[in-house]
């Protein structure tokens, strides 16, 4: 893993214009390492024994036995020469520090909103959120549910109408926004369910679990009017916003003039609340959430002392809060935030080329394998995603993570809810990962797809209730791991 320092900002967007005299595309770094971390690649033998002993959960492996890290794009991006820099000045008073003033002004700056809380990370928003407006019996419409956050709904005994476009859950296709609304499904569900219980309508910029796929910015204006219509708030998870930001302007004809800033401007203009995860949006760790209403803001104020911290910091430590500041002011910079989309196409392209089945078009946080077609032997009983990721940490070191049926809750009746997709997300940490360790990772998944026979399913020997797919822990539902280890010796050699 490389720690990467990002030292100086340009004017152009270099990473996504540069063209290489042998005709090849590939992303190039606008920035460079200047500290690192070792890593280390335990044999197939150990790694099969390490996955094991993690329960078959790549969240329960340890990070020593990790030789690339793509769980996440969560709170480990690499830092900036600048945001470290920063955090030297951090005011650390309890009440009325510059830490804070300094953090509010700039969630202000950029999304032009008067009112600011603070929170400790993306779920802590979405928890005080949902105490704040969601009801027993409310509905919360949204392009796509995030794990967290359906959570924090249903915990109230509120549910999720998910309205994405139909293109938005097939794996391949052209359309650029797949993590659009489908309006007119908006629109009825409006009038069926009145407005009166609908506290609010969420948008998920970079929706995640359908492979961090973009809204336009012309169809966030559809909802947002349809919301305004009927007088029910609207809401952005900006957690990915900096990919989708990207995407707009990459494919969003009226936006090519446009800067980041501006789109962003616009987009805020929409909204009556944004939260973010920091630890995505700020490279750093930590969250937040702008609000335009001094009304919406009493609602959820007194939530903060209570589940957060005092309101200066919200449960973050002050010297990442002054590493947010400056982060924030780097996902407004084209060259920062294609990065992690570049890097991300340019993984998907190349197993493409390769036949594995992969999310196109690519989207941000990380590149998805289409588990379902990878591992078209494995009943989705037998979490094929799961069982892929398993796989995957074996061959190579690597681990991903599931978002497949695992990541769903059971239904009430004890029953499994199949996902939609079953996918295994390799999440590119921005600014970490060199091409030649991306590289790796595609041969090694390659070679994996030649083999796929191999690979058979996993059942849970502990489930846990609530977000399973956290501490859930699964066996082999056959020898099937031994045989992998056997082939990839014949293969490889005495290659780790
Ligand atoms: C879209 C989205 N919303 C909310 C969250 C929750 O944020 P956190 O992990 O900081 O709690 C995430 C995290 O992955 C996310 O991707």
């Amino acid at each position: 893993m490389v720690l990467l320092f990002y030292s100086q900002t340009s004017k152009h967007n270099i990473m996504a214009n540069v063209k290489f005299f042998s005709g090849k595309e590939i992303p190039l770094e606008m920035h460079k390492v200047r500290i690192v971390q070792k890593l280390s690649l335990p044999p197939v033998e150990e790694r099969v024994a390490r996955m094991n002993e993690a329960g078959n959960n790549t969240f329960l492996l340890q990070n020593r036995d990790v030789f690339m890290d793509m769980l996440t794009d969560s709170g480990v991006n690499a830092m900036s020469d600048l945001q470290q820099a920063s955090m030297l000045r951090a005011d650390d008073a309890y009440a009325g520090s510059e830490t804070y003033n300094r953090m509010t002004a700039k969630v202000s700056e950029i999304f032009g909103m008067e009112y600011f809380l603070p929170v400790h990370q993306g779920r802590a928003a979405e928890n005080i959120l949902a105490t704040a407006f969601v009801k027993p019996g409310d509905v919360v419409p949204m392009n796509f549910h995030f794990t967290t956050t359906k959570a924090h709904i249903t915990r109230l005994g509120g549910s999720v109408e998910e309205l994405i476009v139909p293109e938005g859950l097939e794996p391949i296709n052209d359309c650029p926004f797949k993590g659009n609304f489908d309006i007119p499904r908006l629109e009825a569900l409006i009038e069926k369910v009145t407005p009166a219980r609908i506290p609010f309508v969420r948008i998920e910029a970079g929706t995640n679990l359908i492979g961090g796929q973009p809204l336009s910015l012309q169809n966030m204006r559809e909802v947002a009017a349809l919301c305004k219509k009927h007088g029910i708030k609207v809401m952005l998870d900006a957690s990915l916003l900096q990919d989708n930001l990207y995407f707009i302007k990459e494919r969003e004809e009226a936006c090519k003039n446009m800067s980041i800033r501006e789109i962003t401007a616009e987009i805020a203009s929409l909204m009556d609340i944004i939260y973010f995860s920091a630890r995505k949006f700020g490279f750093a760790r930590g969250g937040g959430i702008a609000i335009r209403t001094k009304e919406d803001e009493m609602r959820m104020k007194e939530f903060i002392p209570l589940y957060e911290g005092f309101l200066t910091y919200g449960g973050m430590s002050v010297r990442e809060m002054e590493a947010i500041v400056v982060g924030l002011d780097e996902s407004m910079d084209e060259d920062v935030i294609s990065q992690g989309p570049k890097f991300i196409e340019y993984m998907a392209q190349e197993l493409h080329k390769r036949g594995v089945p992969v999310v196109l078009p690519a989207g941000g946080l990380g590149c998805h394998i289409n588990a379902t077609e990878f591992c078209k032997h494995i009943p989705q009983a037998e979490y094929p995603a799961g069982a892929l990721a398993a796989a995957v940490y074996i061959t190579s070191g690597v681990r991903g993570m599931e978002r497949g049926t695992l990541s769903e809750q059971r239904n009430e009746d004890g029953s499994e809810r199949f996902a939609e997709l079953e996918l295994l997300r390799m999440a590119m940490p921005r600014r970490v990962y060199t091409l030649s360790q991306v590289e790796y990772a595609i041969d090694r998944i390659a070679w994996l797809y030649q083999n796929r026979e191999l690979i058979g399913g996993l059942k849970f020997v502990e489930e846990p209730k609530v977000l399973r797919f956290f501490f859930g822990r699964l066996a082999p539902t056959s020898n099937w791991q031994e045989k992998l280890v056997e082939k990839f010796r014949k293969d490889f050699g005495d290659s780790l």
